[in-house]
Order: structure tokens, then sequence, then C-alpha cells
């Protein structure tokens, strides 16, 4: 059955866990669905993973969307939440309005997703007065890189639960948290009736996200590790480099058809 943004917001209730991954194409989609995937997040980390951008600020609301379709089209079950691109949100309510309006028009999409705290309270608020459900986010800020000046854990404990708060307040069913130190996150985990879905912020959240290809290991060949808080379940860059070698060897060597069939 198709979870919806209240189900997922009852799971803290039912002390159930969420469990969340970025995705971005069908076949991905479709699998992790098929896996019992709770939320699939199309997010603008598009820019850094499909890309292969620096920052996301450079994803377009016409990329998203794209994405969005794709993503939304192979679910039968998951929430699929999608981002609201650099800048709509910090245009205001109207534009964001406009973008999430846009999100819903294009795509099957369930949800967006808004960065900030008590700074975007009021258009958290518009967004759901228009009948669009909001996930907001939290601590470390991607699309404020410029701004805070780097990827740094957040501790400013008393502005940090403020915010999550504020997003609460606004009427989010769920807010992302990334980078706070596991204490600070555990304290907004109790404060707040909505679940928490941490990223780089301990275990003690209502769910986990990560994104995919960190997850699988599917990653450039110049990236040696996965970052710190990345727990990586599988290794695509291995698998496909070898099997690469293995299919470039056979057309090489004419191995690749033998006697007009693939040798076993
Ligand atoms: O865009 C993204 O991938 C995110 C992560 C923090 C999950 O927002």
């Amino acid at each position: 059955m198709k979870l919806t943004p209240l189900k997922i917001s009852e799971y803290k209730k039912d002390n159930r866990k969420i469990a969340m991954l970025t995705v971005y194409d069908y076949a991905g989609a479709r699998i992790l669905d098929e896996a019992g995937i709770d939320v699939l997040l199309v997010g603008d980390s598009l820019g850094n993973v499909v890309q292969g951008k620096s920052t996301t600020l450079p994803v377009t609301l016409d990329e998203i969307i794209y994405h969005a379709e794709i993503v939304s089209r192979a679910v039968d079950r998951a929430l699929v939440v999608v981002d609201l691109p650099f800048p709509y949100c910090q245009l205001g309510d109207k534009e964001a309005i406009r973008a999430a309006a846009r999100i819903f028009k294009e795509t099957e999409a369930d949800a967006v997703k808004v960065e900030g705290g008590e700074n975007r309270e009021s258009t958290v608020a518009a967004l759901i007065d228009a009948g669009i459900p909001v996930m907001g986010h939290c601590g470390l800020l991607p699309q404020s890189i410029h701004q805070s000046g780097g990827f740094f854990i957040q501790r400013q404990r008393e502005q940090l639960l403020r915010d999550v708060k504020a997003i609460e307040n606004a009427g989010a069913f769920a807010v992302l948290v990334e980078c706070l130190t596991p204490e600070i996150a555990k304290e907004a985990t109790e404060l707040l009736r909505v679940p928490t879905i941490g990223i780089g912020a301990g275990g003690d959240c209502d769910g986990q996200v990560l994104v995919f290809h960190d997850v699988f290991g599917y990653v450039p060949p110049e990236n040696k590790r996965p970052p710190k808080h990345v727990r990586q379940y599988a290794d695509l860059k291995n698998i496909i480099t070898e099997a690469a070698k293995n299919y470039i060897n056979d057309v090489h060597n004419s191995t690749f058809i033998v006697n007009g069939q693939f040798p076993n």
C-alpha cells in the first residue's frame, strides 16, 4: 500500500524506524521500492553524484522535475519526496509555492523538502496551506554552503532546537537533520512529535537517510573511501570495474562471441 506523509509521520507514534535513501532513476527506484524502502528522496545531491558538480546549487527546477517524474512513476509503495532546489524558498513564499506546484503538476511526487529552520517557518506554512506536504531539513544546509563556509558538524544546540521546533510548528510531517552532534539530534528527536530523519546525526533519530551512490559504492575511481557518516553496503565501483575489464578483454580478444554463441 502506498505510503503517505501522514503514515510516515505516524511511524514515530508506532515506534517504527524510517529507512530513507536518495534515488534519481527508474531502475534504482524500482529496486529500492521492491526492497521495501519507506521514503525515496529525489535530492538536489543529484548535482554532486549524477552531474559531478561540487555543490547542489546549480541544480535547476527542470532537472529535479525530470528525475522526480521518472522516480515517482517507478514507485508503488515508497513515499517520494523532492528537494525544492536553490533558490525558490530563498525567493519567498510565492516562488516556493510556484516551484512546488510545478513539481506536483509534472510528477507524481508526494512531498517536497525545504532547507532551513526558523527563517523558513513561514514558507513551510505557506506550502502546507497550499496543500503541499513538506519535509523540513535542518542542521547542515548544503544550499547555504557559501554562507556557512563548509561541511561542519552542527553544534549550536539552542538555535538547532529552535529550528526543528519552528519547522514542526509550521506543519512539516518530518524533519531531516543533517550533521548534528548525536546528543543534539537525540534531544531534537525527543522534542518533536514528528519524526527526525538523520544523516551524520547519530543513531537516535527516528529514521536514517543516505545518498544512493554512497551506500552502494557507485562512486568515481578517485573516491577512495566513503565520508565518515556513510555506512557502505555494497561496492559497485569495484564490481563494475571488474565486469567492464572482463567485457573489454573479451571484445579485444575476440572471445565475446565464440562460434556464434556467448561462451557460458
Ligand atoms: O539532496 C540530498 O541528497 C539530501 C541529503 C541530505 C539526503 O538532502
